[in-house]
């Protein structure tokens, strides 16, 4: 496609293209901070639509794998003044801990609520983040996140966890969408390239992060913001995605996969919990979706407000193999989505705090990549905090037909 002066005004901006061509591969992580110890090789790779310059390259593991860990729903900072909110958090970093020690994923997705924010203080509420990160810094996983609504508060904002988290933490690959995309308390819209090969020319996989706001205005307690991804994102998805083709086909062509994190489910999922069926959606079903449950339900008059970013979603982003959310902490199914043709999962609830019933436990999803292939199934599972696994489903282009 030809790109007008405007476009690609837009794009170097957003996109960081390096016209020149020629840069020196990603460097290495310091003092060999890489889960996987990968050597960054001294040659040259040209980082055409490179939004990570300066870190290194997230790539498939050498057995041509690649494993994510999803924790969802921490709920950091509940109750700080009895003995129960802080316990909640010292049980939530034992799962972290336990959890990146067995599993040792190549990626880890924080998939939103880290903080319970209305418990949080002006003056320290950003050091829970500190908290959260802590586990990934010792365990040298690379991660990025996104925000819930509990993490939009009077003393707590999307902004202000995410500049945490990036001075928190190298290995942080959160971003913030450019001015104007978003919405007020939704500024973490962003993707990240997973390369096959540390070399490769462009990625094999586009890992796709949105922000569904939610929560209320700093300070305020009587303005709630939207709970739905902005009308902003849909556009931003279709100039990204053109930008990410006609930079990358001008150097090789291929297909690439892609994968998707939300907090809040789409609102189109409401309906998907109708028609289960436990063998092709096991995992608990303990939630029933209603008002506040998916995207823009909390107010009758936003009903469907989420659906610009729905369809830009499913229309832009190709090879789209799922869309994963949390919030509602009694899901852990994964269904296809009929209207778009495309598979959803929930998470499974991941922290101590926030709400909970006897027997959900607490765990974590696996989603595992057998190969690089862009249209080939994944691996998908609960590991629960004891070790237990279940609801295994196996994510291709039969599933749920
Ligand atoms: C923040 O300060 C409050 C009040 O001093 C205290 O109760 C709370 O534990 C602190 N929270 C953190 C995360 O340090
Ligand atoms: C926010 O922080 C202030 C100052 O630390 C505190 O007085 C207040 O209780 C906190 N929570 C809310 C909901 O305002
Ligand atoms: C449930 O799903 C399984 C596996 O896809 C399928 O064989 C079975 O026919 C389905 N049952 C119903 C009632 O639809």
């Amino acid at each position: 496609m030809i790109l007008s002066c405007l476009q690609v005004g837009i794009l170097a901006t957003s996109l960081a293209i390096f016209r020149a061509g020629i840069v020196k591969a990603s460097p290495s992580l310091p003092r060999s901070a890489s889960s996987r110890q990968v050597e960054f090789p001294a040659v040259d790779v040209p980082s055409h639509i490179n939004p990570y310059p300066d870190k290194p390259r997230i790539t498939f593991s050498s057995s041509g794998t690649f494993k994510l860990t999803v924790f969802s729903d921490l709920h950091y900072g509940e109750n700080p003044w009895d003995d129960w909110g802080p316990q909640q958090d010292v049980n939530s970093k034992r799962l972290m801990r336990g959890v990146l020690a067995t599993e040792k994923p190549d990626y880890v997705v924080l998939n939103g609520d880290l903080i319970t924010g209305e418990d949080t203080f002006r003056e320290n509420s950003t050091t829970l983040i500190d908290r959260i990160v802590a586990p990934l810094n010792e365990a040298k996983i690379p991660f990025s996140s996104t925000y819930g609504n509990h993490d939009n508060e009077a003393n707590i904002t999307h902004l202000e966890e995410i500049r945490r988290e990036q001075l928190d933490s190298y290995l942080s690959y959160t971003r913030t969408a450019p001015p104007g995309i978003g919405g007020e308390g939704g500024e973490g819209n962003y993707w990240v390239p997973v390369y096959e090969k540390v070399t490769d020319l462009t990625p094999a996989l586009i890992l796709w992060f949105f922000d569904s706001r939610g929560g209320w205005s700093p300070g305020s307690t009587s303005a709630p913001l939207p709970d739905w991804v902005d009308d902003s994102v849909a556009g931003w998805i279709e100039r990204e995605t053109a930008a990410m083709e006609a930079g990358w086909d001008s150097i090789e062509r291929r297909e690439r996969g892609a994968l998707a994190f939300v907090h809040i489910p789409p609102h189109a999922i409401e309906n998907v919990q109708k028609t289960l069926n436990s063998t092709a959606n096991p995992g608990l079903n303990a939630d029933t979706l209603s008002q506040g449950s998916t995207q823009a339900t909390t107010d009758p008059s936003s009903a469907g407000k989420d659906q610009p970013f729905w369809d830009a979603l499913n229309a832009n982003v190709k090879n789209l193999h799922a869309v994963i959310s949390g919030h509602d902490h009694g899901d852990e199914w994964c269904a296809r989505e009929p209207t778009k043709d495309v598979i959803f999962c929930f998470d499974k609830h991941s922290g101590y705090g926030g709400y909970s019933s006897p027997g959900w436990g607490h765990g974590v999803r696996n989603i595992v990549f057998p190969s690089a292939d862009p249209i080939g199934g994944l691996e998908s599972w609960i590991l629960l905090e004891d070790g237990e696994t279940t609801a295994r489903v196996t994510l291709d282009g039969n599933y749920g037909r």
